[in-house]
């Protein structure tokens, strides 16, 4: 599919192509149990050395294979950017989509190709009918994109924003489901909440939220951003009417790349925010709120080599990892003197994100002290009830960096 020229720089750094068969049979041959086949896995990425990057729920690298491909077809469409040579996306977006609905158990024309988490989650805030006397519910530790756009809309429109505030670390599934439940009324027309949070990695139980919504006919939008690429997600199963996510954390892909699934049987109920060129009347499905104008072809073409790369391991073995690395934070951290685990420790009440809290220290101190002495980057919140500092791994950290980091926060209290 790629230009002659292309064709022939990929021939000439034929290494990638062969790093790629050498990393397949490495892999192949050593079981993930052991701990070898993580280091392999952390060669793939160019992350400066020494450094010790723990901050997955921010932004993940993208391993070389990823930035590889991004490169070649980006070199390619600059190259020959004739409709002619173009063609061929409209295809290889075509894959993606099938692709990211094979991840999520969803269907190819569910799937939007978006920018990010937050425009796939405003295209969901701004395309529902909702008027005066409706209501929405909300949490207080959803993301901005995901509390403040409604605000704002409702702002305008005049329906009512409910927003229920969250305990934690939880005591329990039914601790999270009971106050959404409650909050129910005749009026409410969405439930909009995260799947795992950014402020504490806290888990909700989205199945049992999609059962609640899905008996009332409410709609249930996910915000995906700290799960897609983390944990195996089904959004059938979830019963969620739409779930919106990005590239660019936890799928290790390009940035400024993201999904949007919509269910196909409620998706003529959202309208459609952009309108550009290629709108028809016809278009049904998610294709409705994909029609952006020009897009950046090579950084969506970008997303298929992050989903091979994802595929090396398969999404259950990468959560798994994902939790020995964060069980081994939440119980050496929480044992230093002084400090306080905001996240629960139960998988079904966790994911990839940690949130230390460090009593009355100041914050900032310890997390630059953190980076510049030790050259670990991590997240922190300055102040409030989530104050503290933020880990998150992922497969290119190992236990001994998980190690060098707890040392590190150690020696900086
Ligand atoms: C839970 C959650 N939602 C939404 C977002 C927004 O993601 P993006 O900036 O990629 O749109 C983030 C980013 O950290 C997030 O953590």
């Amino acid at each position: 599919l790629l230009s002659e020229s292309t064709r022939r720089h990929w021939l000439r750094t034929a290494s990638a192509a062969a790093t790629w068969t050498a990393l397949t049979e490495t892999l192949a041959a050593q079981p993930a149990s052991d701990e070898a086949f993580w280091h392999v896995v952390k060669r793939q990425f160019p992350l400066e050395e020494g450094l010790l990057y723990f901050n997955a729920a921010n932004v993940c690298p993208a391993s070389r294979a990823v930035l590889d491909r991004h490169a070649a077809y980006l070199r390619d469409f600059q190259a020959n950017p004739s409709f002619q040579n173009r063609d061929k996306y409209a295809e290889l977006h075509a894959k993606v989509r099938a692709r990211t609905a094979r991840l999520l158990r969803a269907r190819p024309d569910e799937i939007a190709l978006t920018r990010n988490t937050s425009e796939g989650t405003n295209l969901i805030v701004h395309g529902l009918d909702l008027k005066r006397g409706d209501e929405v519910i909300v949490h207080d530790h959803n993301h901005p994109s995901n509390l403040d756009s409604w605000l704002v809309r409702a702002s305008r429109e005049g329906f009512a924003v409910r927003i229920l505030p969250v305990t934690f670390p939880a005591p329990s599934r039914a601790a999270l489901l009971e106050p959404i439940a409650k909050a129910i009324t005749p009026q409410t027309k969405v439930i909009a909440t995260t799947h795992v949070t950014n402020t504490t990695g806290l888990r909700f139980p989205v199945d049992e939220i999609g059962k609640l919504a899905q008996q009332r006919g409410i709609w249930f939008h996910l915000d995906g951003a700290q799960s897609f690429g983390a944990l195996d997600v089904d959004v059938t199963a979830v019963g969620c009417d739409s779930y919106a996510a990005s590239a660019h954390k936890w799928m290790m892909g390009p940035l400024e790349a993201g999904v949007l699934y919509v269910r196909a049987a409620r998706a003529a109920q959202v309208w459609p925010s952009i309108v550009s060129a290629g709108w028809t009347g016809r278009l049904t499905g998610s294709a409705r709120f994909e029609v952006f104008g020009q897009r950046d072809d090579a950084r969506l073409t970008a997303l298929d080599a992050a989903l091979d790369f994802l595929e090396l391991f398969g999404l259950p073995k990468v959560e798994a990892r994902v939790r020995e690395l964060t069980i081994y934070l939440k119980d050496q951290l929480g044992r230093l003197p002084g400090v306080e685990m905001r996240t629960n420790r139960e998988p079904e009440l966790s994911g990839g994100v940690v949130k230390l809290g460090l009593g009355p220290r100041n914050i900032a101190q310890v997390y630059d002290a953190l980076y510049q002495k030790h050259r670990v980057a991590i997240a922190m919140t300055g102040s409030g009830p989530t104050s503290g500092l933020r880990f998150s791994p992922h497969v290119y950290n190992t236990l001994d960096d998980a190690a060098r980091l707890v040392d590190a926060v150690r020696q900086s209290l």
